[in-house]
Order: C-alpha cells, then sequence, then structure tokens
C-alpha cells in the first residue's frame, strides 16, 4: 500500500465556517502562503458561490500559491461554474463537490429521494471534470448512510471521474472503531481504490462534535486513507475539525504505528498556528495539545528534575520539532530595517513595503519605551498590519475627556476611490471613555453596528507593554474583526473598532462593485 498520507486544509473554508471568523481576501492569501510552506498538498480556500468576498478570496489564492487550490461547491450546476471561475488562475484547481448521503438529510433537508441524489451527484462529478479540474466529490454525513449506498454512490461518482473520494463524519458522531469498518468496507469493495493505475485516493474529513476528530482521522489512516482533512488550531464548524498539528505529530511520534510519510515541514507549525490564531482572533488555549504555551511547560518539582536528567522523561516530542522556539534575536530600538524584515518572515508574515514600514515605524514606537522587544509584541504589531484592509477612514487624531460623562472627538481621513480626502470630524458622549469614542466613530463614518466582543490585553508583562484590543462588531448580520495596538488602551480600542468599520466599507463597496452576486441559500 501507498505510504504517501496528503494533508488537505480547509482552514480557509470549514475553519472560516466558525462563528464569528470572517477573513477578506488578504488575509487568506497570508494564511495560504503559510500553509503552502507547511508542505499543505491542497488548500481549500473557500466557497465562492456563498458570496462574492468567499468568490475573490479562492481567486486571490489561487493565484497566489503554486499547491493545489480547492473550491467548494454544492452538487449543482451554477455552484460548479463559480467555483471553476474563481480557480481559473489556480495552477492546480480542484473542485470539491458535495451532496448529503444519509437519510436524514436526504429526506429532512434536501427533500431527495436517494435516485435524485445519486444523480445529481454523478451529473456534477462529470460537469467539475469536464472543466479540466481535478475533482474531489465528498458524502456530506457519510458515517450516517446506508453503507451499500454509499459503496454505489463512491462507485458511480468515480466512474463519472471523481479523484478523491471523501468520506467525511459531518456531525463528528462516528466511534473510531465504527468508522475503522466503514472505511475497510468501502477500501475493499469500491474498485476505484484498487485500482493499479492512478487509483482513486480516499479521504476523510471529521469533526470534533464529541472531541473525537483526531482519534477518527488517525483511525482512517491507519486503515488507508491517504488524505486527511484538518485545519490549523483545530477551527471548524461547531465544535471544529481535525487539528493538522495533532494529527501530523501523532503520525509523527507514534509512526511504528502508522508507518506513512507526509510532506509536512513540523517545524512551521507553531508559526502557522499563531498566524491563523492571529488573523481570527481566535485564541489558542494554554493546554492546547502541540502548539499550546503549557505543552512543552514542566511545572513540578519532579517532572522538572526528570527532564533536566533525561529530556525523554516526560517529553515525547521536542519544542523545536514543532517550532516551538524562544527567539534568539532580541530586538531593540537599535536593530535595524533588516533584523527586523528577518524577524517578520521568521514568524510566517510576508508584508508588502509598504505594510512593512508601517510596523516598523510601531515597532520603532514601541522599542524607544521597551529595553527588548518580544516576539507576542511582534506578533501583535504584525497581525495589526496584515489584516489592514484597504482603509476608507484613517484616525488622524482623537481627544478624549474620561470619566463617568465621557466625551471623545475624533478626527478621521476620509479616502474614497480618486476624490481628494476628506477630513471629517465628529464628537460624542458616551459611558466612559471607550464608549464616547466608538460613538463618535460611528457617527463620523455613518454606519450603526453594534460591539459583539471586546477583548483587551497586553502583548507581553510589564507596564511599558503595548495594550492590543481586538473587537468583533455585527452589521446586517455579518461579523467583523478589528485589531489595535497600541500604547494607549482607548487608542488602541479606536483603532480596533475603526478597521473593523473600515472592514464593512471594504465589503461593502466590493458587493457592489460584483456583478450579480449569488443565490446561495
Ligand atoms: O463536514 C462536511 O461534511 C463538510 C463537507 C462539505 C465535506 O464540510
Ligand atoms: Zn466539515
Amino acid at each position: 500500500m501507498n505510504n504517501k498520507v496528503e494533508f488537505f486544509d480547509t482552514t480557509l473554508r470549514d475553519g472560516e465556517q466558525s462563528p464569528g471568523i470572517n477573513l477578506n481576501a488578504k488575509e487568506k492569501v497570508e494564511i495560504a502562503k503559510a500553509l503552502e510552506r507547511l508542505g499543505i498538498s491542497t488548500i481549500e480556500a473557500g466557497f465562492p458561490v456563498a458570496s462574492p468576498g468567499d468568490f475573490e478570496g479562492v481567486k486571490a489564492v489561487a493565484s497566489e500559491v503554486s499547491c493545489r487550490v480547492a473550491a467548494l461547491a454544492r452538487a449543482v450546476p451554477k455552484d460548479i461554474e463559480v467555483a471553476a471561475n474563481a480557480l481559473k488562475s489556480a495552477k492546480a484547481p480542484v473542485i470539491h463537490t458535495f451532496i448529503a448521503s444519509s437519510p436524514i438529510h436526504m429526506e429532512h433537508k434536501l427533500h431527495l429521494k436517494p435516485d435524485a441524489i445519486f444523480k445529481k451527484a454523478v451529473e456534477a462529478v462529470a460537469m467539475a471534470k469536464s472543466t479540466g479540474a481535478r475533482v474531489e466529490f465528498s458524502a456530506e454525513d457519510a458515517t450516517r448512510s446506508d453503507w451499500k449506498f454509499l459503496r454505489e454512490l463512491s462507485e458511480a461518482v468515480i466512474e463519472a471521474g471523481a479523484d478523491v473520494v471523501n468520506i467525511p463524519d459531518t456531525v463528528g458522531y462516528t466511534m473510531p472503531w465504527e468508522y475503522e469498518k466503514l472505511l475497510e468496507y468501502l477500501l475493499k469493495n469500491v474498485k476505484g481504490f484498487q485500482r493499479e493505475k492512478d487509483p482513486v485516493l480516499l479521504s476523510v474529513h471529521c469533526h470534533n462534535d464529541l472531541g473525537l476528530a483526531v482519534s477518527n482521522s488517525l483511525t482512517a489512516v491507519k486503515v488507508g486513507a491517504r488524505q486527511v482533512e484538518s485545519t490549523i488550531n483545530g477551527i471548524g464548524e461547531r465544535a471544529g475539525n481535525a487539528a493538522l498539528e495533532e494529527v501530523i505529530m501523532a503520525l509523527i511520534v507514534r509512526n511504528d504505528q502508522y508507518n506513512v510519510e507526509t510532506d509536512i515541514v513540523t517545524k512551521r507549525l507553531y508559526q502557522t498556528s499563531r498566524l491563523v490564531s492571529n488573523l481570527t482572533g481566535y485564541p489558542v488555549p494554554r493546554n492546547k495539545a502541540v502548539i499550546g504555551e503549557n505543552a512543552f511547560a514542566h511545572e513540578s518539582g519532579i517532572h522538572q528534575d526528570g527532564v533536566l536528567k533525561e529530556r525523554t522523561t516526560y517529553e515525547i516530542m521536542t519544542p523545536e520539532s514543532v517550532g516551538y522556539l524562544k527567539s534568539k534575536i532580541v530586538l531593540g530600538k537599535h536593530s535595524g530595517r533588516h533584523a527586523f524584515s528577518q524577524r517578520v518572515q521568521e514568524l510566517g508574515y510576508t508584508l508588502d513595503e509598504k505594510e512593512l514600514e508601517q510596523a516598523f515605524i510601531k515597532f520603532i514606537e514601541l522599542a524607544d519605551r521597551k529595553k527588548s522587544v518580544d516576539d507576542k509584541d511582534l506578533e501583535a504589531i504584525l497581525s495589526t498590519e496584515a489584516t489592514r484592509t484597504i482603509a476608507t477612514f484613517e484616525l488622524v487624531n482623537m481627544q478624549v475627556l474620561s470619566g463617568e460623562d465621557a466625551m471623545a472627538l475624533v478626527k478621521l481621513k476620509k479616502q474614497a476611490g480618486s476624490i481628494e480626502p476628506e477630513i471629517v470630524t465628529e464628537a460624542a458622549a458616551g459611558d466612559g471613555a471607550v464608549d464616547s469614542v466608538y460613538k463618535a466613530l460611528e457617527r463620523a463614518v455613518g454606519l450603526e453596528v453594534s460591539l459583539l466582543e471586546y477583548q483587551i490585553g497586553a502583548t507581553t508583562a510589564g507596564t511599558d507593554s503595548f495594550g492590543e484590543v481586538m473587537v468583533r462588531i455585527n452589521y446586517n448580520g455579518q461579523t467583523y474583526l478589528g485589531r489595535g495596538v497600541h500604547n494607549d488602551v482607548v487608542r488602541a480600542s479606536a483603532e480596533a473598532y475603526l478597521q473593523a468599520l473600515n472592514r464593512v466599507f471594504s465589503e461593502q463597496m466590493h458587493d457592489r462593485s460584483e456583478a450579480g452576486g449569488s443565490d446561495f441559500s
């Protein structure tokens, strides 16, 4: 049996379906580049028919990376057509088409009989194949489907041209031993998986509703699945998807059990995880396996003593193997642009010249007040730069009178298209400094939004640290994320809010200029 396991990363599609995550094209590209460097074979970049923003995200990723790029499509012609369009500039396009195969989904969601499902699946795969793309077919809710139906469906889509057949545990329901039996049955009975020439790839896609996504994915590899679908940090619908970092490290640390090879550059796991966490606003729990802050921390005396005597007493993998390194370069105010830009790259960011310059200015501001700037400070600055949208509004100045009856005055520069920039000034009273600033900003930009989440923290320990603010706002049922970093926490709060408001503008402008839109429901 072939012992190469490929990784299909769906951070930018299933991961982005996590509540409150809304990545724009620029952020998707930033993450996609990191995924490519990590050794991912296929990056699923989005669901193009779902929204113009999703279409744009897939299109941008497709033109920026060289590995395979997948776009999701329901088994309907419009979805496939839009997916193929979004993938036009991809070097290796993949259309990932799906339809549900379980009685519960067929009857209650799709209101279709098995025969109709069969027909739609086959037609969708044939149409996707005719575009010249590689085709993956997923039988949604496969683990609650009838085995014989699943076998016949798999054979039919392979006949129609599917290169990959995915058997998802869509609702995280299956037990590892059940999944093992189902996959064994399919591997044995579906001819395409056995054929000598170009065997069809059996893929698995597990959700974590019962905390079994990683176990189920590993069981699948043991049985013979050769593609694992996963996300960085395990983000995804509901309780999430199988966490890539956990699956890969289990395959490597216990390769005695699996005897497989992969292309994953594990030394890049930690940085990629930090990047995804910073750009999505989803924190990584301290005790998260493999990439959590505590994963290599030894607290008890007995453990510390053991590790000092022999590392392997309490460590089954090294921090270095997953890229968990304390920075050897300490940056300070005398560090030049070169050292700065090198560290930026090491942290996994690919800023353009202008963004790099802005980040450098912020870095110098901080380094002026702090003896040394560590990676956490830099990440805060960099993720703010990397998420900066084409700003309609820029904060020029603000003045705040704190207290219970606070007052704020904000001065913004409005840049709309090629028209001369305009200065907008607004004032508002509020319940405290941040509230008054937020009211003044809303007035100045002319939008009413609701604040869903506000988080404030310090980038590092010490009173000279930067204040870091993350906000999520809701506008028209959509969530927008904003970040701000500044030594003045009220200013950091204002920058975060304004970034989120700018995102609303950039999406709206984009939607208006997009012909057609989508009929996604
Ligand atoms: O969970 C699922 O079934 C999916 C499919 C679209 C593959 O995400
Ligand atoms: Zn899924």
